[in-house]
């Protein structure tokens, strides 16, 4: 027998009952299908933040938040990126299933092809002022991308969907270094064909033009295999995360009947903002703001008050209410970088007094605050020589395929529909 739910409501002393199915999932909650809801009773459901609402079905990603579990198409995260690479994982997501070598391979070489910008996109780079914060330029970028391939898809053409995917996962690492390169006031540079997915992108952003330096003025390697490595894994911790909140801004723009690459660029504009994908950012600059050990508790305290806006970015989760599972691979990949990459000793001190600390105080225990995946990723990203100012646009060029994934599922579902909330409304 199906599982069903009740609802009685008692208005005006009045009884009525509602009868509602419950749908099945393969992990975690089920959920009461309620659409027909309004239409039954007149009344709305009140869940402000959608803490308790399922607004898709989808078989793309699965987290359980109490158990600190995330899965990409039913593979466990941590074993996920220790054995495959960012490529195999954007395949795996956009085809359900982890390529052969000769998929691999052809996928590879597609994006490779896909890397380079129409000229005429060059052109948007200058239009910026000197400084403009790379994030703004790479959402810009990709939304101009509608105006150079303005072509109207057809869900039910795999191939015009693929060739989207494609151009998005592989051009929007070079309007990311573009970006970040015209912020700084270098020329730009071109992708390399030869290089694969994650080196090519380190390349567009440190590499002089002519690229005959192979090592900086320091002595270092130019990109040296550790961090290709690191980057690689990062792109994979961040290329899918469920209904996250810039996840749904693509889904919400998706349903209107928009055009995929606008629909991504909504989401890289929903990611910027410090409770989401920002926080990367926010916590090395809080970092430096609490300048040392010293300092920690201070901020801990205010971190704790209810009358102080303050709050330790990188810290807490609405899903997870254990470890962040990304997180945990994250710190062992810094301890592995300590071994080998020059992580900033001051940063990490100040950081782990503060891991410590909250890890042990009732207020972040009664609350489940654990840090987040963004937690780890500044002090990471630093060693990897990346600037702050692109944190959030490697997340970015991690989330595209995810983003890409979601929208392609939202489009192929029979049962999606415009997304239009209500309200409850207070006014005169
Ligand atoms: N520092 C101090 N207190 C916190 C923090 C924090 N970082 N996060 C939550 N709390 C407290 C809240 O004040 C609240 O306390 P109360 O019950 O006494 O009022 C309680 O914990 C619950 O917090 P909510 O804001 O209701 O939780 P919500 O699920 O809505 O928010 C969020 C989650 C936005 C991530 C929040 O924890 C936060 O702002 N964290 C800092 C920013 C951050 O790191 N964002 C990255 C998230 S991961 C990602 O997007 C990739």
């Amino acid at each position: 027998m199906k599982d069903k739910a009740t609802i009685i409501l008692d208005i005006d002393n009045q009884k009525q009952e509602y009868n509602y199915d419950i749908l099945d999932s393969t992990r975690g909650p089920k959920a009461v299908d309620l659409r027909t809801f309004y239409s039954d009773t007149g009344l709305f459901t009140y869940d402000v933040g959608f803490t308790a609402t399922a607004a898709c079905s989808s078989r793309v990603t699965y987290i359980d938040g109490k158990k600190g579990e995330l899965r990409y198409r039913g593979y466990e995260i941590e074993k996920l990126v220790s054995k495959h690479s960012y490529l195999e994982v954007c395949f795996l997501l956009l085809n359900e299933k982890l390529p052969t070598k000769e998929q691999l391979m052809h996928f590879d070489i597609e994006l490779r092809h896909r890397s380079f910008l129409h000229e005429g996109l060059k052109n948007i780079f200058g239009a910026f002022p000197d400084n403009a914060h790379p994030m703004a330029t790479l959402s810009a970028g990709v939304t101009s991308l509608a105006s150079f391939y303005f072509d109207h898809l057809d869900i039910k053409d795999d191939i015009e969907y693929k060739e989207m995917a494609y151009r998005l996962i592989a051009k929007i690492p070079t309007v990311a270094a573009f970006a970040y390169r015209h912020s700084i006031g270098t020329p730009l540079i071109e992708p390399d064909i030869n290089l694969s997915f994650t080196e090519n992108f380190l390349f567009m952003m440190r590499a002089y033009p002519h690229n005959n330096l192979k090592v900086t003025a320091d002595g270092q390697e130019q990109i040296n295999p550790i961090e290709i490595k690191a980057l690689d894994t990062i792109f994979s911790l961040h290329a899918d995360h469920e209904q996250n909140a810039s996840t749904t801004v693509v889904r919400s723009v998706a349903s209107t009947g928009a055009h995929p690459y606008v629909a991504v660029s909504s989401g890289i504009n929903a990611l910027w903002g410090r409770a989401h994908g920002g926080a990367n950012e926010s916590v090395i600059a809080q970092l430096n703001m609490i300048g040392s050990v010293e300092n920690v508790e201070k901020y801990i305290k205010k971190a704790k008050d209810p009358n102080d806006e303050f709050r330790l970015m990188g810290f807490g989760h609405r899903v997870y209410k254990n470890f962040d599972p990304r997180a945990r691979v994250l710190k062992k990949l810094q301890d592995e970088l300590k071994q080998t990459l020059k992580l900033d000793s001051h940063l990490m001190e100040i950081a782990n007094k503060i891991e410590a600390i909250a890890l042990s105080d009732e207020y972040f225990i009664k609350r489940n605050l654990y840090p987040n995946i963004d937690f780890y990723t500044g002090i990471i990203l630093t060693a990897l020589r990346i600037p702050k100012q692109m944190f959030t646009a490697i997340f970015v060029i991690g989330r595209t395929v995810g983003w890409i994934t979601q929208y392609i599922e939202f489009k192929k579902d029979n049962q999606s529909k415009i997304a239009r909330p209500r309200q409850v409304y207070k006014g005169k």
